[in-house]
């Protein structure tokens, strides 16, 4: 059954509607969903799951944003789903990332680019760990 990732689907996301839209693109896959919560974050915790760009000037935007509104936190799986994600959301860049990816379908944003995927088995640990504790 493989490897877990983190997916955050974005505040921008949820307010235009494509949270729907995104998770089929993850079942359709044949991903599992091991957790799915809808949550609103404050500022502390935006700084422990973006510990590594706090101190990025693109980081208090960023933070405003990701703050701004309820984003869906979901745990996913399957083998080599870390590689698997990042393939089906695209680069970070929503106006250079590949048609048929869901930032290159759906964003023209570098910031709000709908979704977060963890990028390293470590980091989906580490991720993992802070927002559903529970799956240990
Ligand atoms: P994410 O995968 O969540 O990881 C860091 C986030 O920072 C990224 O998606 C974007 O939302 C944002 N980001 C990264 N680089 C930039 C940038 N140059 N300008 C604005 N936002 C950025």
């Amino acid at each position: 059954q493989g490897e877990r990732s983190l997916v955050l689907i974005k505040p921008d996301a949820v307010r235009r509607g494509l949270v729907g839209e995104i998770i089929s693109r993850f079942e359709r896959k044949g991903l599992g969903i091991d957790a799915l919560e809808l949550r609103t974050i404050d500022g502390e915790f935006a700084d422990q799951h973006y510990a590594e760009h706090v101190e990025k000037p693109f980081y208090p935007p960023l933070k405003d944003f990701m703050t701004g509104g309820p984003l869906v936190a979901l745990v996913v799986s399957g083998d080599q789903v870390i590689e698997v994600v990042r393939g089906l959301v695209g680069a970070t860049d929503g106006r250079r990332a590949v048609a048929g990816t869901i930032r290159g379908d759906l964003s023209l944003s570098n910031r709000e680019n709908l979704v977060h995927a963890s990028d390293s088995v470590d980091s989906a640990k580490r991720e993992i760990g802070l927002w559903f504790p529970e799956l240990g």
